[in-house]
């Protein structure tokens, strides 16, 4: 099984090419230490609504260098879609092995149990320029393998997602999502909690070891 430290130790057992038809070569990597810059011009560029889609702490190098320095240190796993040769970061795909209380909560009264170490929370965004081009569609496997290899089975988002978010809800609900409840956030706006069970397929070949 996979785990946070052996990755941040050998990036490579989780970087994969994606099979783009059209535009420049995309690969799909961990986040490193050495990608504070290229992260920064990400969250930089992120148009005021897709800030308001996928909350940052910040969206400046220090923001960067936050998630940089938190590698292999909590229980998170950031990818990154960079696309080659220019290194400009394209996509920002989080990962959260751990559950909060206020989601646990949540999903129990909707009749899930949620478990520690089998679930796990996930939240992507990608460049106002690669969204709504299947990008997100063609991610998604490389995404729940890696969940697979990190020995959990299903993945919840990570703080829902904003009910007017109609391009997100329908990318999550054709790769698999189901909605489970709602629930209003502090600022007063619905979000929606989902839930793709990954059931006990094998993890692919392709994956590797
Ligand atoms: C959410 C996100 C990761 C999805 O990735 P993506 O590559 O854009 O998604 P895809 O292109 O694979 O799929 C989008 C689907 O929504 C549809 N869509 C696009 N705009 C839409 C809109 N305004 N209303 C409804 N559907 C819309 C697309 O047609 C496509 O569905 P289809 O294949 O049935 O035609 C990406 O759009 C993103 O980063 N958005 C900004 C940040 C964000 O919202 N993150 C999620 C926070 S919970």
């Amino acid at each position: 099984m996979l785990t946070l430290g052996r990755i941040a130790e050998d990036p490579t057992v989780l970087t994969h090419r994606l099979n783009t038809a059209t535009g420049p070569e995309i690969v799909l990597r961990p986040l490193t230490h050495g990608d504070a810059e290229p992260l920064s011009g990400f969250l930089q560029g992120l148009s005021r609504e897709s800030r308001r889609f996928s909350t940052f702490a910040g969206h400046d190098l220090a923001a960067a260098r936050e998630l940089c320095d938190a590698i292999a240190r909590y229980d998170k796993l950031r990818l990154v879609l960079e696309e080659t040769p220019s290194g400009r970061v394209v996509g920002l795909l989080e990962l959260s092995l751990g559950l909060t209380p206020g989601d646990i909560a949540r999903y129990r009264a909707a009749g899930i149990g949620l478990v520690e170490g089998a679930d796990c929370r996930f939240g992507p965004t990608l460049a106002d320029d690669y969204q709504g081009r299947g990008v997100g569609t063609l991610v998604l496997p490389l995404v729940t393998d890696a969940v697979r290899r990190l020995g959990r089975s299903r993945i919840i988002l990570w703080g829902g997602v904003l009910a007017d978010n109609a391009r997100a809800v329908r990318f999550y609900q054709k790769n698999g999502f189901r909605q489970v409840g709602s629930f209003v956030g502090p600022d007063g706006a619905l979000s929606l909690d989902m839930l793709l069970d990954l059931g006990e397929e094998p993890a692919r070949a392709a994956a590797g070891p």
